[in-house]
């Protein structure tokens, strides 16, 4: 039986159980369906979201944005800049005043406590669309892409290549942790993941029995993977770091020599936007086994998810 999420907050898929991840995706891939089919429900008809923005943005602004139109409610843009924010009104006042005129608030952010902060003051849900720590929209978005292209997501491989630290990282060993999917993110020394989320993706791996590590050398990591994740080497907020970066994760490009060590079928993942001849070639990210683009359309159907659901 399906419990309800009404009410709830989407800040990490490390706290939602391994049923609730898999509600999400099975919503996601019947509203897909449902789209692609032309029909036009509206759950959310009447509702609101605050999309409040401290960084830029295309595919989640606009991914949102359609999403709950198409749900038949109403998207507000707020530009953290444009709000009183700015002027050091605080995240517990501004969670209290949009809770009484919206019914949902989606954040991207630096701090991850600030996404906190707003969720444990507002008495609306609060979704999480990027902090310095996580990325769950998309890590959960990535799951329906997997489940479509593989037919399954239990048991697929999936090898992380580059920047082993930052949020997109840590959402998908949440995603692998709670569907059973394989994680191995090949990192540089000095780019590992958190060792306090490793921890708790662990934790919930030992109920799906998903196998996370980590390990320096990029061929061990794509060894035999269903599924090569890329992302950029210097996320937002470390532009400063771009040189330095650029220098220290050479070595875990995704390019047309490490392709050799994949399984012969695997695909090709970005959650974009990708910067050309650094993270990845040409060759792979343009190449027959990237599925890129279709992870992007896939944010849509699964925001439409956690928005149907959740709000
Ligand atoms: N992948 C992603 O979140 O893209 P945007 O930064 O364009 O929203
Ligand atoms: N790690 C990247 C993801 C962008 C969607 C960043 O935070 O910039």
């Amino acid at each position: 039986m399906a419990v309800s999420l009404k009410g709830r907050d989407f800040v990490s898929l490390h706290d939602f159980t391994s049923e609730e991840v898999r509600q999400f995706l099975d919503t996601a891939h019947s509203l897909k369906r449902q789209s692609t089919m032309g029909v036009m429900d509206r759950p959310l008809a009447g509702k609101t979201l605050g999309m409040i923005f401290s960084k830029p943005s295309t595919r989640t602004r606009i991914s949102f944005e359609v999403g709950i139109w198409q749900l038949g409610g109403m998207g507000l843009f707020l530009s953290s800049q444009e709000l009183q924010l700015r002027r050091g009104e605080t995240i517990e006042d501004t969670a209290k005043v949009l809770s009484r005129y919206l019914s949902g608030i989606m954040i991207r952010t630096h701090a991850h406590q600030d996404v906190l902060d707003l969720a444990a003051h507002s008495s609306i849900p609060v979704i999480n669309g990027l902090t310095d720590l996580l990325h769950p929209c998309q890590a959960l978005s990535d799951l329906l892409t997997i489940s479509e292209k593989k037919g399954r997501v239990e048991g697929i491989k999936l090898a992380f290549v580059g920047d082993g630290a930052n949020n997109m990282v840590h959402s998908l060993l949440f995603a692998g942790a709670k569907t059973g999917m394989h994680v191995t993110v090949g990192a540089p020394r000095g780019y590992e993941p958190s060792a306090e989320i490793m921890e708790q993706a662990r934790e919930d791996a030992r109920w799906t029995g998903a196998q996370l590590e980590v390990t320096n050398d990029a061929e061990a990591a794509v060894s035999d993977a269903d599924v090569v994740y890329a992302d950029v080497w210097a996320s937002m907020g470390q532009e400063e770091e771009g040189a330095k970066r650029l220098d220290e994760l050479a070595d875990f490009q995704v390019n047309e020599p490490l392709w050799q060590h994949v399984r012969w079928d695997a695909i090709f993942m970005h959650c974009l936007p990708a910067h050309r001849g650094e993270e990845v070639t040409e060759a792979i990210l343009d190449g027959p086994m990237s599925v890129v683009f279709d992870q992007a359309e896939n944010r849509l159907h699964a925001q439409k998810a956690i928005m149907a659901l959740t709000m």
